[in-house]
């Protein structure tokens, strides 16, 4: 077989790795390995490059992708997609292996959706892909942030301040969330779990008045200037308040090793779903097995965390 490997949407702390274990696994069964250069944006413009054993070494401990990521957005046009179609048929190849999150699980069954065989793993920080426990790059993020939050409490406390930590996951919350609980947090406010404004401040309040040296809230983007906030708390809890935007950091750097283990295990899992005929799904771990799942089953489903919420009930102070 031919088979191509590609990563798209944000790229992820252990994208790598998973190339490495597609491009050694294939290579174990004999098959020729293929790599698209920016995601969906390489399959449009025919950028495919061979890759060898030799290729990938190296790069089991790199963050980032090797072979490049975009967004497309027009991706999801049928005849653009026909065009991605034609150049995976026009040089002979077998078989695709999407390493992405939950929009690129869907570019995936689009080209299922036009008969060409794929199979989706998931690569994001976000964690947002329903079917899996974990996605590629959560662990090392969540990490990055835990870092962040130890490092922002130490300050907080010299100063008697209240810190909100502002971390990515886009519609998800759940960097913020199992970040909140890692780092100890008084407040995790999350799409799932909005902000309640007059509770967080009477707290902040009460806080101040007991004299506790520091606060510490978590918040998922994308739902409020954070900077603004910490300058009503300031105001209306007397509790000094500063924010900060991790941003970017969060998707660089190293892969922990839970998810180098992930990667690898994916990966090659991902090469024998193909060989075996499958198409239009995606692979997930649950309970620490491997598991497969149907794209149309995946896409647009979110996860259910609500008994994560109860413990931040029940560590609250
Ligand atoms: P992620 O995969 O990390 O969730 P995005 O949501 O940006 O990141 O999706 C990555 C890419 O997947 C998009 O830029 C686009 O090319 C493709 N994609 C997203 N949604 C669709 C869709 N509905 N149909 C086809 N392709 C899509
Ligand atoms: O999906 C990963 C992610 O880092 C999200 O957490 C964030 O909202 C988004 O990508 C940022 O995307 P961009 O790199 O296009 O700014």
């Amino acid at each position: 077989m031919k088979i191509a490997v590609l990563t798209s949407g944000g790229d992820a702390p252990g994208m790598n790795a998973a190339i490495r274990a597609v491009v050694r696994t294939g290579l174990q069964y004999g098959h020729e390995m293929f790599g698209v250069v920016d995601g969906y944006r390489g399959l449009l413009e025919d950028r495919f490059i061979p890759l060898t054993s030799k290729d990938v070494s190296g790069m089991l401990n790199q963050g980032g992708t090797m072979l490049g990521t975009s967004r497309v957005p027009e991706f999801k046009e049928i005849p653009v997609q026909q065009v991605a179609l034609d150049n995976l048929r026009n040089r002979g190849i077998d078989g695709l292996v999407v390493i992405g999150g939950e929009g690129s699980y869907k570019g995936a069954l689009a080209l299922h959706n036009l008969e060409f065989p794929t199979v989706a793993i998931p690569g994001t920080i976000d964690n947002d892909v329903f079917g899996t426990d974990f996605t590629i790059g959560f662990h090392t993020a969540l990490n990055t942030i835990v870092d962040a939050i130890d490092k922002l409490r130490d300050t907080s406390s010299s100063h008697r301040r209240c810190s909100i930590i502002e971390v990515m996951g886009r519609t998800s919350g759940d960097l913020a969330l199992y970040a909140g609980i890692c780092g100890g947090a008084e407040f995790i406010i999350t799409p799932e779990s909005p902000i309640d404004k007059d509770k967080l401040i009477s707290t902040l309040k009460r806080h101040n008045q007991e004299g506790r040296r520091h606060a510490i809230i978590v918040v998922t983007e994308q739902q409020f200037d954070v900077h603004k906030l910490a300058a009503e708390i300031t105001i209306k809890s007397g509790f000094s308040t500063r924010a900060t935007v991790l941003g970017y950091i969060q998707r660089g750097g190293r892969p922990v090793a839970e998810d180098r283990i992930l990667a690898s295990r994916m990966g090659s899992f991902a090469v024998e779903k193909l060989m075996e005929g499958q198409s239009g799904i995606c692979i997930g771990i649950h309970n620490d097995e491997l598991v497969t799942h149907s794209l149309l089953e995946i896409v647009n489903h979110p996860k259910d965390r609500a008994k994560l919420y109860e413990l931040v009930k029940k560590l609250r102070s």
